[in-house]
């Protein structure tokens, strides 16, 4: 197995330490350990007391069942726990997958989406959405993609990097249509939870069939990406003993600290995740009043769900723009090329608390070199 650099994840490597605006960021606002443990009575003395030994290696129980009722149909047995989605990707990909399948991936997509099942020697084809409607799907394109070899649909759910949501419609047909070709869906969700109305969150497709496998984590919902857990759910017995199997050579089980502060932070969820839903709507409103100033220069759509969206820059090259604004103004924006050729538009994050601070030094910016 070869696979190639991660574009975005090198990007970060270079920048994500020294420069000082992130506006391109997907996870939402972290916090200190201190302000975690001061949620719960007691959390900062047990912690304390927390035993440094080896984990069970499906996750802690306590921890499987606080994921389950984020689920409507999964019991905790149904939850494999991992460190972070990365790991659960990988992993699910080699179990799922064997060379010569052919895959199709809601596109543009994060990269290891695609990435790892091409290394396993998979046939990586794309759904893609269009820039045109909204990064909206169409299910006719994927049912004209499918082949007798297709094993598995990749989708992402509220999407990086559009921000795209779809109907509620479009997941019933998704499904119905896994059922009468029999393809695995695998449903990355890892921003489930951040839709700007309630009503439009979507059911995790492992509630909806057996065929599917959904993909969570602390990092981005619950903006506690420093914990590295990530989980996958599904009711598929099969493939869930083999991914449990699986993981013996990754991570064998995972970091105790990290296992017992996911279990505290679920068990407040609702306090963490309004907390990120409020720096969200506050900073789209900033986006929507910056980019009402910029049109000629930029096309905004305002998103329904996530914590990214993808503008399109209407003038000169992105790649440029992005490398001209992080040098000098130390605003760092992701370059859509990043997640393949063509696609002049940014990937700008709002779920950070000094978004208004880095939307300033783009202003900024713009007046001083345009
Ligand atoms: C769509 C998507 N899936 C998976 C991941 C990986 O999440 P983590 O870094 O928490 O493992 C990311 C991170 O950016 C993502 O955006």
């Amino acid at each position: 197995m070869r696979l190639k650099p991660f574009r975005l994840e090198r990007y970060f490597a270079k920048h994500e330490f020294t420069a000082p605006f992130l506006l391109c960021s997907s996870d939402c606002e972290s916090m200190p350990l201190k302000d975690l443990l001061a949620l719960e009575p007691g959390a900062a003395d047990r912690f304390g007391a927390l035993w440094l030994g080896y984990t069970e290696s499906a996750g802690h129980p306590e921890l499987r069942r606080a994921i389950a009722a984020l689920y409507e149909r999964i019991s905790a047995d149904q939850v494999l726990v991992h460190t972070g989605a990365e790991e659960a990707i990988f992993n699910f990909m080699n179990v799922a997958l064997n060379p010569g399948d052919h895959v199709i991936v809601h596109a543009p997509y994060y990269q290891s989406l695609g990435e790892v099942a091409r290394s396993i020697g998979a046939h990586v084809a794309e759904w893609r959405g269009d820039a045109q409607r909204g990064w909206e799907l169409d299910i006719d394109l994927l049912q004209a993609a499918l082949t007798p070899r297709t094993k598995l649909v990749v989708v992402n759910f509220p999407h990086n990097p559009t921000g795209f949501l779809p109907e509620h419609e479009l997941v019933r047909q998704l499904v119905s249509l896994s059922e009468r070709h029999g393809f695995i869906i695998f449903s990355d969700e890892v921003y489930r939870g951040l839709e700007l109305d309630p009503s439009d969150r979507l059911p995790a497709l492992s509630d909806l069939s057996h065929r599917a496998v959904s993909l969570g984590v602390m990092s981005k919902t619950y903006g506690l990406a420093g914990l590295r857990i990530g989980w996958l759910a599904t009711r598929n017995r099969h493939l869930f003993s083999e991914l449990a199997a699986f993981k013996d050579y990754t991570t064998i089980c995972n970091s105790a600290p990290s296992e017992f502060l996911a279990t505290l932070a679920l068990r407040k969820a609702g306090v963490i995740v309004e907390r990120n839903l409020r720096i969200i709507h506050r900073n789209l409103d900033h986006l929507d009043a910056f980019f009402a100033c910029h049109q000629d220069l930029f096309d905004w759509r305002r998103p329904r769900a996530g914590s990214v969206a993808f503008p399109a820059l209407l003038q000169g090259t992105v790649e440029r723009f992005c490398a001209d604004l992080v040098k000098t103004s130390g605003v760092l924006l992701l370059p859509g090329t990043l997640y393949g050729k063509g696609l002049n538009a940014f990937r700008v994050g709002f779920g950070r608390n000094n978004v208004p601070e880095a939307l300033e030094r783009l202003k900024e910016h713009l007046r001083t070199s345009r």
